[in-house]
């Protein structure tokens, strides 16, 4: 039988964001993030851990970036810190926050890896959030003018763009269920932050097109889409999967492929307030992207729940789980790319932005190995999936896996290590686990599918 391999062109990647990794919290001019607050609110954080040091990657990017190369990857997804970029979140910008994403970009660039750099990955700047946050209508209009300047500063170092990372999260863990920062518990302020943030996206898209000559590479969105499974065949299940659909992947996915907002979710909820929008609004959402991130972590089951607004709830799942408690679901994966795929008549052309897991991992006795044969098979498994959706024509450019290097897992904090690189926390040492080896292999092309 011939040997099953990924495009030449295929483009390898790891994935990586500030608040998680880089540490410095308190240098160079970086102003306050509504992580910064959240991780000190006595409970928020398991253990109340904080992003203060992290990896420290912000001192350590030479060592990190020479494991990659090492690694053998293409690209390196990172974020910026909005706050290290323009402390306040308006008004004046730092220079000395540019002059790090440029020494990283330089750094890997020196080694032949792209950068591609996300703007938003969750950490806004407190005095945002102070005046309204996200569900504040004013919140897009400054991501676009912090994007505008991230796009004048960095356009010569950045390969790839993305706006936004899962807005989902930022909307719903951050100002519904309140486990995100910024802590907020508000079902209408969430449906109003989605509606900023894909806002703040379809404006930073405009800024960046009117740029002309500078805007050449391509940029697009990240989502975490969800695309469960029914229980059952039972219509009800069925239609309960289906309406799940609503809040998690609908009201992103649906905006900005210009079909609009999922009426029925809203109607679901008669007592809360629609999103205000605008006239406008929608087209600038629907603006064209380049392409589609899409992180993926693992396949939902839904059951028909007559109790539930929407009709729906998560049934048991049969599969392993990861330390997470993450159902392993790789087939659900391949079922998610040929979904998007149909959905944009296959126009699209899409990335996995992060993918991965989180397992009980621990350093050999000398402290020089970390045998993590579950994320072997855990990756070979989606690997696998993603090839048998190339080859039925779904137009995936490339794979980012979560992540590059163990690091602070939001509300987890250090508890769950999702890194193909084990973290020393102590000590800061980097010690390859051997799915970093097995990532190599598959990236030369010297392993089998
Ligand atoms: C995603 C986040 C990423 C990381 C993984 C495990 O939702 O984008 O930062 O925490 O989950």
């Amino acid at each position: 039988m011939a040997r099953r391999q990924f495009p030449a062109d295929f483009l390898w990647g790891v994935a990586a964001a500030s608040y998680q990794v880089e540490g410095a919290a308190r240098e160079d001019g970086r102003g306050e993030s509504i992580w910064d607050t959240f991780s000190r609110k006595p409970g928020a954080v398991l253990h109340g851990h904080t992003g203060d040091v992290s990896v420290d990657q912000y001192h350590r990017y030479e060592e990190d970036a020479g494991l990659m190369k090492d690694l053998g990857v293409g690209s390196y997804r990172f974020s910026l810190a909005w706050p290290r970029l323009q402390p306040t979140g308006s008004g004046s910008f730092n220079s000395r926050g540019f002059d790090y994403y440029k020494r990283l970009c330089d750094s890997l660039h020196q080694r032949g890896i792209s950068a591609a750099a996300t703007l938003y990955h969750w950490d806004l700047p407190q005095p945002l959030e102070d005046a309204g946050g996200w569900p504040h209508r004013d919140t897009a209009c400054r991501f676009a003018e912090y994007a505008e300047a991230c796009f004048t500063e960095l356009g010569n170092h950045v390969d790839l763009w993305i706006t936004l990372n899962e807005p989902w999260c930022s909307a719903v863990l951050g100002y519904h269920e309140g486990v995100h920062a910024p802590g907020r518990r508000d079902l209408s302020a969430a449906w109003a932050a989605s509606h900023h943030l894909l806002l703040g996206h379809g404006l930073a898209l405009q800024a960046y097109r009117e740029q002309g000559g500078r805007s050449e590479q391509p940029i697009g969105i990240t989502l975490n889409i969800d695309t469960p499974r029914p229980a059952t065949q039972d219509s009800r299940d069925v239609l309960a999967a289906d309406r799940a659909m609503d809040l998690r992947t609908r009201m992103y996915f649906d905006p900005l492929f210009g079909k609009g907002y999922p009426e029925r979710h809203f109607e679901a909820y008669p007592g809360e307030t629609r999103p205000e929008v605008r006239a406008g609004d929608l087209e600038i959402i629907a603006g064209k992207i380049d392409f589609l991130g899409l992180n993926y972590y693992f396949e939902p089951v839904m059951a028909f729940d007559p109790d539930h607004p929407e009709g729906f709830r998560v049934a048991p799942d049969y599969h392993e789980t990861t330390a997470m408690g993450w159902p392993v679901t790789p087939r659900g994966l391949y079922r998610q790319l040929t979904w998007v795929a149909r959905e944009t008549r296959g126009q699209c052309p899409l990335y996995i932005t992060e993918n991965g897991c989180a397992m009980e991992d621990s350093l050999s006795d000398d402290g020089l190995r970390c045998r993590d044969p579950r994320r072997i098979q855990y990756l070979r498994d989606h690997f696998s999936a993603a090839l048998d959706a190339i080859e039925e024509g779904v137009d995936l450019r490339g794979y980012f896996v979560w992540s590059l290097i163990d690091n602070f897992e939001w509300a987890l904090g250090y508890t769950k290590r999702f890194g193909i690189i084990y973290a020393d926390y102590i000590n800061q040492r980097r010690v390859p686990k051997d799915s970093f080896y097995y990532l190599r292999e598959v990236i030369s092309q010297s392993e089998d599918f």
